[in-house]
């Protein structure tokens, strides 16, 4: 484990995002956004910044991401929940997401998939895809909504759909009766744990709660509500890509 997580390391640069007091991490939104800078250069090019008036939604995506469950309590986030970030074409939502894996990966990880690679390996490989997203790693959904319906050999299906409906029932299983109890390895009789710690989604999408519901329908949408901490790029944010 990396003793120093509050100490980012980039080349032979080292960027300080907060400090140690008794054994607890204390970050500093300040210094965050230096390296957030730093790092979005890297990852995106020179034209990469943090705009003024995102700020206060990254502010919220940080407390988020280094799990701050007080600031998050202030400020409605529910730190067990995923993320479901929406906002205008072009807004940064990706960006967002992919630089914000680097902040704390000792608290929080997860793998970004574009919606529409899932439905293109449904339409190649089958259900068994469907399997894949049902086990305990976080993911981020990237661009949900755009994805085509999925077809393997003439048997449609909403892919995403079902996809979220079984994250759900992954996300609302109690942790501890999991992670306390031991499963049968089909091999043998040696006995493995189950290791879940409340497996998280996240999403990225340019639709609002009415479009989700009406391309995912409404039992999809009411769990949405129960996963999700809803963080909304105002709908007049400039499209970053002009
Ligand atoms: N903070 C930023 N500063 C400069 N460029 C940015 C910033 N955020 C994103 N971009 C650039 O703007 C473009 C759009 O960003 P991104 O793909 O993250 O947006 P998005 O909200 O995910 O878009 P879409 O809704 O189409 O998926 C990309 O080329 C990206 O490099
Ligand atoms: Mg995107």
């Amino acid at each position: 484990m990396n003793p120093t997580p509050h100490i980012k390391t980039e080349g032979t640069s080292k960027f300080q995002i907060g400090e140690i007091k008794n054994n607890v991490i204390h970050y500093d939104f300040e210094k965050i956004k230096t390296y957030l800078n730093i790092k979005g250069h890297l990852l995106f090019g020179k034209n990469f910044k943090i705009y003024k008036e995102d700020e206060p939604l990254i502010f919220k995506l940080c407390c988020y991401f280094i799990q701050d469950h007080y600031s998050c309590a202030q400020m409605g986030i529910d730190t067990n929940k995923g993320i479901l970030l929406t906002g205008p074409i072009g807004c940064g939502k990706t960006s967002l997401m992919k630089l914000l894996t680097h902040l704390a990966p000792h608290k929080t990880t997860y793998e970004i998939i574009p919606t529409r690679n899932i439905v293109y390996s449904f339409n190649a490989t089958g259900f068994e895809i469907l399997e894949k997203y049902n086990d305990t790693k976080n993911y981020c959904f990237d661009d949900l909504g755009v994805e085509p319906t999925g077809s393997h050999y003439g048997k449609d299906l909403n892919v995403l759909g079902e996809i979220l409906l079984s994250r759900y029932d992954l996300f609302t299983r109690h942790p501890e009766l999991v992670s306390g109890s031991y499963q049968l390895s089909p091999k043998a009789n040696n006995q493995q744990p189950i290791t879940n710690n409340h497996s998280k989604t996240h999403i990225t999408t340019n639709l609002n709660a009415q479009e989700l519901e009406k391309r995912y329908g409404n039992r999809v949408r009411s769990r949405l509500r129960s996963m999700f901490n809803l963080i909304s790029f105002d709908s007049s944010t400039t499209d970053k890509r002009k």
